[in-house]
């Protein structure tokens, strides 16, 4: 067992909320807004054009609002979606971020290991107790990654959701396995899908928007094939994403602030 593998397992037992660096990304960018240099664009807070001078005056949001991400199909996009909605979360002002790892994959927390964001805090818990355990404490906005397949965890994480974020691809063989999440959500809870990895102005996107505005399921975004996406924890998040998945969770927030 490698020393990160170790690590991981003892925080996973200990079973506590892990704040990655926060304090001392936020006193750089202090530092920065100080002396004037230019904000390194490696982390969220950083990056955003109105963080620089105008960062008193911003609001920030207290509100609880769980979004959980989730589908059925494994590799759609899930992780990557939860990770950049959380960084769009504390973009906005959203304090405090928890990103709950649901996934005994780990990918989120892995990710943020590697590449720690400053305002978000991971909650690792792969298992339908934990999961919903550390929903149920989670302050702020909560997103939540879930692991494809498994029915049990997403379906007690669906039940407390304010908005379920389901990330999918174009492609016929993709309805059903979306169908059938959405069939886990409960009445009156709202809910739209992402359209991931999209290849932009190609007949597959098209043929997939037509076929969700015929279902009358909601498409609350499409967020293009990109390498810099796709990067993950090697780089850091890209603009093109984070602009993207904000607006992503602008509609997943609709009327909750
Ligand atoms: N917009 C994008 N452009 C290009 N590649 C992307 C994009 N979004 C996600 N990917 C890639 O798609 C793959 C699957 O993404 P991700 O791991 O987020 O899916 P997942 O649903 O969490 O998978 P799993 O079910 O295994 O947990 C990854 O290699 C990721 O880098
Ligand atoms: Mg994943």
């Amino acid at each position: 067992m490698n020393a990160s593998v170790l690590r991981r397992t003892v925080l996973r037992l200990i079973d506590r909320p892990r704040r990655f660096s926060r304090a001392s990304r936020e006193s750089d960018d202090r530092e920065r807004l100080r002396d004037g240099s230019s904000a390194d664009a490696g982390t969220p807070r950083a990056r955003s054009p109105h963080r620089r001078g105008e960062r008193q005056s911003r609001e920030t949001y207290h509100a609880v609002v769980n979004i959980i991400v989730t589908s059925l199909k494994g590799g759609v996009g899930k992780s990557t979606t939860s990770i950049y909605l959380a960084a769009a979360g504390v973009d906005r002002g959203y304090d405090p971020v928890t990103l709950i790892d649901a996934d005994p994959q780990a990918s989120c927390a892995e990710w943020l290991e590697l590449w720690p964001l400053a305002g978000i805090t991971v909650v690792e818990a792969p298992s339908e107790r934990t999961a919903t355990r550390a929903i149920a404490r989670a302050e702020g906005l909560v997103v939540v990654d879930t692991p494809p397949g498994n029915e049990r965890i997403t379906q007690s994480a669906v039940a407390v959701a304010d908005a379920v974020v389901i990330p999918t691809r174009a492609g016929g063989v993709e309805y059903s396995r979306v169908s059938a999440t959405i069939e886990l959500i409960p009445k009156g809870t709202s809910y739209g899908v992402v359209i991931c990895a999209a290849r932009l102005g190609t007949n597959d996107l098209d043929a997939a928007l037509a076929w969700w505005k015929e279902q009358k399921v909601e498409v609350w975004g499409v967020i293009p094939e990109r390498v810099s996406i796709a990067a993950g924890p090697e780089a850091r998040l890209s603009r093109e994403g984070l602009e993207n998945y904000d607006a992503v969770l602008a509609r997943a927030l609709r009327g909750w602030r």
